[in-house]
């Protein structure tokens, strides 16, 4: 926002991280934002504090950006970042306001939302809500923000509209189409959104599956599909599936919501999509131990990677962390590398090792699992890692190396529906 050229005041409930984000340091990993960061604190348009009152005198329009994550006991989601923010504000907002949630959400939480403000707000129902999801993927977050492939606004608001088509005029006269829903259809959107990129993902996962009973090879299989621009190559990647703080818990809290919804069997195949997605991590550990005889008793096996995807430091849900961490359940001495979400994956997973190479981490090993696919290890030298291992076998869990070049470089290569 700040970089679109509007005055912004950001408010977090964590000190530390508002200390950091002050002083011009994002305290994730995340391509590109550093640099918009400075850019905008030093052009003093943006600014961070914990104080709401701080906000509530500020602004004229408010984003609710906070995490949704997945209940702990259960599918739904737990949307109590989402209520506090609410609750703490509404109190505040004595002027005329529009609130806009950008939060994932179950369908319904808008409308309870208004609501609420208009209950505990001052100015009543001149606080109008709307609800404008957010696409924006983690690692290309910077230019997804700023040229988003479609900005979604539900509401049935005349002045919410006006707002969000003032505030995103420079989009719209790039062209970037500008769709206005009511509040359910914008919430549905989102979540429609990640649940079809889920069953995407999970279609040529279970694809893999009938690939690798047959001989087959997915990756041709793939391709030869996405020549096809109904079907397209984009989210057809084969492979230890998706992870992360989305997709996962979204398909999953969206089920949850069908179910309170009466329409439960509309959306039973989204267990399916989980189910096949979750089968990917069982089937590379079973193709590891197979490699190495039978059992991980006592052996030693290096990972690569530990984010749930290259180019970030989320190890939120991490399919490679899932995998390390059961390998070592099992006996293994398991040593992780990422370049960087080491910290992250020492925290959770204290029982793993961790090195600070590549070529640490895969030392001795017995066998070598590519779980993550950063561009470090796409290059990586097979005759380098060659003189390090105790057996030249690796697992390409993401199918991110080339299979002959590996092979004529002595190695057991195995990927997840490849020969
Ligand atoms: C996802 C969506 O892509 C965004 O549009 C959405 O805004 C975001 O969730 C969100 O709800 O906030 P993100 O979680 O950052 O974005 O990551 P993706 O790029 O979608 O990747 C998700 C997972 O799928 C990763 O673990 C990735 O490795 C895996 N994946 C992706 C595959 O296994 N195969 C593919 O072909 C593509």
């Amino acid at each position: 926002m700040a970089e679109l050229g509007f005055e912004v005041l950001g408010v977090d409930v964590d000190q530390s991280k508002i200390d950091s984000l002050s002083s011009g340091r994002v305290p994730f990993y995340e391509p590109g934002l550093e640099d918009v960061l400075t850019r905008n604190l030093a052009a003093g348009r943006l600014r961070f504090t914990t104080d709401y009152a701080q906000a509530a005198a500020f602004a004229d329009v408010y984003f609710i950006c906070v995490g949704t994550p997945q209940q702990a006991t259960s599918n739904a989601a737990d949307l109590r970042y989402v209520d506090a923010a609410v609750e703490t504000l509404a109190p505040l907002l004595t002027r005329p306001s529009v609130v806009i949630g950008k939060s994932t959400v179950p369908v319904g939480t808008a409308a309870r939302i208004t609501a609420q403000f208009h209950a505990l707000s001052p100015a009543g129902e001149a606080v109008e809500v709307g609800w404008s999801p957010e696409f924006l993927r983690e690692s290309h977050g910077v230019e997804d923000t700023l040229n988003p492939n479609r900005i979604v606004v539900g509401t049935d608001s005349p002045r919410v509209e006006q707002v969000m088509r003032e505030i995103s005029a420079s989009q719209i006269a790039r062209g970037i189409p500008f769709l206005v829903t009511d509040l359910q259809t914008a919430e549905l959107v989102k979540v429609a959104a990640n649940a079809f990129l889920a069953t995407k993902i999970s279609f040529i996962n279970a694809m893999a599956e009938v690939c690798e009973a047959v001989g087959a090879d997915v990756i041709q299989l793939a391709e030869a599909l996405s020549h096809d621009d109904r079907i397209g190559g984009k989210f057809l990647g084969p492979g230890l599936g998706f992870g992360g703080g989305c997709l996962p818990k979204d398909i999953r809290a969206f089920m949850a919501r069908a179910d309170e919804l009466g329409v439960e069997p509309a959306l039973s195949f989204l267990r399916e999509v989980d189910a096949i997605n979750q089968r990917r991590r069982a089937r590379t550990i079973d193709i590891a131990r197979g490699l190495i005889g039978g059992s991980f008793a006592g052996r030693t096996v290096g990972v690569l990677g530990a984010a749930f995807k290259p180019n970030s430091d989320d190890i939120r849900d991490s399919p490679a962390l899932d995998v390390a961490a059961t390998i070592g359940s099992l006996g293994a001495r398991v040593t992780v590398y990422d370049p960087e979400a080491l910290e992250n994956a020492k925290r959770a997973y204290p029982q793993l090792n961790f090195a600070h190479t590549m070529v640490e981490a895969v030392r001795d090993a017995e066998v070598v699992l590519l779980l993550t696919e950063w561009a470090e290890f796409r290059s990586a030298d097979p005759d380098e890692l060659g003189k390090v291992v105790a057996e030249k076998r690796i697992v390409d869990g993401r199918n991110a190396l080339d299979p002959d070049h590996w092979r004529a470089h002595g190695w057991t290569y195995r990927a997840l529906g490849r020969p």
